[in-house]
């Protein structure tokens, strides 16, 4: 095939261009023309304004389409110099057997000297210049006659193609628009000024497209504005690697002074950690840089500038109380940023577990008028002329609606004023309670490790940057699979006893017990049927033994403890009123839940999970703290 290649910035395309191409192709009976936008870095806005790569390939390809005319991005892809040597391999390589047709116009004919290897390059390839109305191609080209030698300037003057219509300026036309003169579009392809209007490229207001370092992948090539909080900086002399993180990711930047100016330049040196920046700039795909994109920065604006001194400049070196009195600057630091965003998965996942299965969503109030879980543990409230007392757990909430809704769950915040200083107790912390009709034991340990299996796989699916960013080993986490083993509480005694340590049978489980019952497994273990004397209340009790109640706890490896509590409930009405009374609790204050027996009370279960605990051990923190924004523990209430 006989191929013309126009080379050009199309910055933007125009009539000119095409004109010059048609010309050609019917002067030379050429099979194609390609139109081959030049890899140049895009620049700031105004009239001079260089449109991104990207913009520019899009205005080309619509111009091109027009007229039956062929885009070749080679030059954008190899981001190397422009319409050289290195494209004419490339093209050769890319297409053998075609001949080309290099086509210039005669104003930029005196340029060719400053090629390189100009002369031996047109002694090679076919060059066609094209003459139109005010170009002087004879002094350009007694430029080259005189730089490259009288053969070479013979030789272009041979394959001469003569145009009627004189050339239109890029230069002029973007000028226009900047000055929003009228009939600005008047040479350009109406598809062009169409990009060109509704993206603003060359305007006055010419907008840079806002983005996101966590979407950057989507902006390869174009010309963006970031906004964020200056990580940290490093470089010497004119140059400057800026770390800026915006929230949903790091990128880094790249700021020159040549680019940014003596003045900007000597501005962002002197920024300190975590100044709030916008910057702008082209992206790049870079394999080596972390996140595997660059932002070469053309124009920076300090919108922040923050105090000398950031307090947790040096995380690593700060002990955990420290820290925690700076949690809400600590929040900004990557692995902390990475938690909140692995609790955001795990709750959204929660979420659609239960909507997937059809269970409601019932709110539980947090002001209730009695204890729960049991009376050593509430945190007491003034309520008016009374009293009230925070929640401990929505169950007893959730067991009414179930009766109204077969399947429900609530989902919020809960309360305990025990006073455990363990690295798994908070004083306030986010809980899961489905709650299930028509339910026995069996069925609430098949939901919990249904459930456990889904939104851990969820979590591992999603947050993988995030796991990366906390160092986690996620292997434990992939052996998250049904089913769990089912231990009943005399087994897990038997266990610790097998396993020589000194455990009294009726106990509540301790810490250390939990994690050597779970090293004997590799996956989430469920216990059940315990001793009744050590659970709530309202426990059912095993027909088989009545000293047994019909609860389950579900303990997570690598001794992250006790996550799921629940079990079976009692609906024997004398039963429960007895429990009361050796639970001692306030028998007006549960009249309620009693009316729940009274009018049609079916077997029904559920459990709680603690968001924290599994946030946690997700994420492979040691303390609970950790996995909530803001904690609080017994000794801790701010900030
Ligand atoms: O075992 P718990 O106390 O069970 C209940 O509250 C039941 N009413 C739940 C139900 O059946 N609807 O608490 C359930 C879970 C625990 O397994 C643990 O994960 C978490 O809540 N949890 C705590 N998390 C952080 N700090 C504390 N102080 C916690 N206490 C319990
Ligand atoms: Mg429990």
């Amino acid at each position: 095939m006989r191929v013309g290649l126009l080379g050009g910035s199309f910055n933007p395309p125009h009539r000119g261009h095409v004109a010059m191409a048609l010309a050609v192709r019917a002067g030379l009976g050429l099979d194609e023309v390609l139109l081959i936008p030049a890899a140049r870095p895009p620049h700031k806005p105004g009239h001079d304004a260089m449109a991104s790569p990207h913009d520019r390939l899009r205005m080309t390809e619509a111009a091109a389409r027009a007229h039956g005319l062929r885009v070749s991005a080679i030059e954008l892809e190899r981001l190397g110099p422009s319409y050289t040597r290195d494209t004419i391999a490339a093209l050769e390589a890319a297409r053998p057997g075609d001949t080309f047709f290099f086509i210039i116009g005669a104003d930029t004919v005196d340029e060719l000297p400053t090629w390189r290897d100009a002369a031996a390059l047109l002694r090679r390839v076919q060059f066609v210049v094209v003459n139109r109305p005010g170009h002087d191609l004879e002094a350009n080209l007694a430029v080259v006659a005189a730089r490259l030698g009288e053969d070479v300037a013979a030789g272009l003057r041979a394959h001469t193609v003569t145009m009627d219509a004189a050339d239109v300026s890029s230069t002029a036309i973007r000028r226009r628009i900047h000055d929003g003169v009228a009939g600005w579009e008047d040479d350009l392809e109406p598809e062009v000024a169409r990009i060109i209007s509704e993206e603003r490229l060359y305007g006055r207001d010419f907008v840079t497209t806002p983005a996101t370092i966590r979407g950057i992948g989507a902006h390869v090539g174009s010309r963006v504005e970031l906004r964020g909080w200056l990580y940290k900086q490093r470089g010497k002399g004119k140059l400057a690697f800026v770390h800026l993180r915006d929230g949903t990711g790091v990128i880094q930047a790249v700021a020159t002074r040549d680019q940014l100016g003596e003045e900007t330049f000597a501005r962002l040196k002197g920024l300190q950690q975590e100044s709030a920046l916008k910057l702008r700039g082209n992206v790049r795909a870079d394999e080596r840089a972390p996140g595997g994109y660059e932002l070469d920065v053309d124009d920076l604006e300090v919108v922040a500038p923050a105090a000398a001194d950031y307090p947790i400049a040096h995380v690593s070196d700060q002990g955990i109380d420290f820290l925690l009195g700076k949690r809400h600057l600590w929040l900004r630091s990557s692995k902390q940023h990475a938690v909140l965003r692995v609790r955001n998965e795990v709750i959204k996942a929660i979420r659609d577990f239960f909507y997937e299965r059809e269970f409601v969503l019932v709110d539980a109030p947090i002001f209730t008028p009695a204890a729960c879980e049991g009376t050593t543990n509430l945190f007491e409230v003034a309520y008016f002329e009374d009293k009230a007392y925070l929640t401990q757990s929505g169950q007893l909430y959730m067991e009414a609606a179930a009766m109204a809704h077969g399947k429900v769950y609530c989902f919020g915040p809960t309360f305990r004023a025990e006073r455990s200083k363990t690295r798994r107790h908070l004083t306030e912390f986010w809980m899961v309670e489905p709650e299930m009709a028509w339910a026995t034991l069996e069925d609430v340990m098949d939901l919990a490790e249904a459930f456990l299996e889904a939104v851990v796989a969820r979590a591992l699916e999603r947050c993988k940057e995030e796991l990366k960013t906390l160092e986690r080993d996620t292997s434990a986490l992939e052996r998250v699979r049904r089913p769990f083993p089912r231990l009943t509480y005399d087994e897990a005694v038997k266990l610790l006893h097998d396993k020589g340590l000194p455990f009294e049978y009726g106990n509540d489980l301790g810490a250390p017990d939990e994690t050597a019952i779970s090293e004997s497994f590799d996956r989430p273990v469920m216990i059940h049927r315990w001793p009744a004397a050590v659970k709530a209340f309202y426990m059912a009790r095993d027909a088989a033994n009545p000293a047994l109640a019909l609860g389950v706890d579900v303990i997570a490896p690598e001794g992250a403890g006790e996550v799921i509590g629940g079990g079976q409930r009692s609906i024997d009405l004398a039963d429960l009123e007895r429990q009361l009374e050796v639970h001692k609790l306030p028998r007006e204050a549960f009249e309620w839940y009693l009316d729940l027996r009274r009018f049609g009370a079916v077997p029904h279960g559920g459990f709680g999970l603690g968001l924290e605990r599994l946030v946690a051990w997700i994420c492979g923190r040691e303390h609970v703290r950790e996995a909530i924004p803001f904690p609080r523990t017994i000794y801790r209430k701010e900030p």
